[in-house]
């Protein structure tokens, strides 16, 4: 448990869409590849709905918290997020903010990994600038990006060895592909590189299990380097409103 995550409300299922039917939510199909090989779930699916008249999810799944009609930020690390994903971001925003680095390293520290939080793991570098961009800095969208690649370099005079953790997770014989390895070139020569490592450094630190760090204290600072849009993250109609709703409605069929 964690004491500062906000106490979820759910929507009865009598109140969700579609209450009159039997609802099912298929996994996204990118869920559908795992170490056992490629599942196929849509004829299972299918026949669900022919024998029983069960129709597939629309909007409000009754067993993931209620988000607010116009979501902010905070919203997402509340009632989205995994813990692991809620603590990780807010300690390391946390350690850069204590180790007195300027508002751009703690933002970018704190949105580093939002993809990993509840979109999707695999690129979650490119994925999670993406879903930024409009609302920070193109530092800060960049830093995230490259934060990435950057994570399986060690840069020794910055002060970024690599992670033991890395050897644990991928092997110790692992090498990065060369998309990544072309995107640390990239990344070493560009004027923002310091603060893409910034983060990687203060990632590291950032795994540790029962220091809290209570989401509040970044309110303000949030204000002033995330331009939350008024009619909330999703529905402002930007290039990537699209990504948001899919993090509220994950279950929804199409
Ligand atoms: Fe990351
Ligand atoms: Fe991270």
């Amino acid at each position: 448990m964690i004491p500062y995550r906000r106490k979820p409300t759910y929507l009865p299922a009598s109140q969700c869409p579609q209450s009159e039917h039997e609802r099912l939510a298929m996994p996204q199909p990118i869920a559908n590849f795992d170490g056992e090989g490629w599942h196929q779930p849509e004829p299972g699916y299918l026949a669900q709905m022919n024998q029983r008249g069960a129709v597939f999810m629309m909007g409000q799944n009754p067993n993931l918290p209620v988000m607010p009609e116009r979501p902010q930020l905070l919203d997402f690390f509340h009632f989205r997020f995994t813990d692991i994903t809620f603590r990780h971001l807010l300690q390391s925003a946390k350690h850069a903010l204590d180790a007195g680095h300027n508002e751009t390293v703690v933002i970018a520290c704190l949105l580093h990994d939002i993809a990993n939080g509840a979109l999707l793991r695999s690129d979650h570098g490119y994925w999670g600038a993406q879903l930024i961009a409009p609302y920070v800095s193109e530092e800060v969208a960049w830093a995230v990006k490259y934060h990435q690649a950057l994570r399986y370099f060690a840069d020794e005079a910055a002060g970024f060895a690599y992670p033991d953790a890395y050897n644990q997770f991928f092997g110790p014989e692992f090498a990065p592909p060369e998309y990544l390895q072309q995107a640390h070139r990239e990344a070493r020569n560009h004027r923002w590189y310091m603060t893409s490592r910034l983060i990687t450094i203060h990632d590291v630190y950032a795994f540790e299990d029962g220091v809290e760090v209570d989401p509040e204290i970044f309110t303000d600072l949030i204000g002033r380097n995330f331009r939350q849009p008024e009619e909330g993250l999703g529905f402002d109609n930007s290039p990537v409103a699209h990504m948001w709703r899919t993090m509220i409605w994950p279950n929804n069929f199409l």
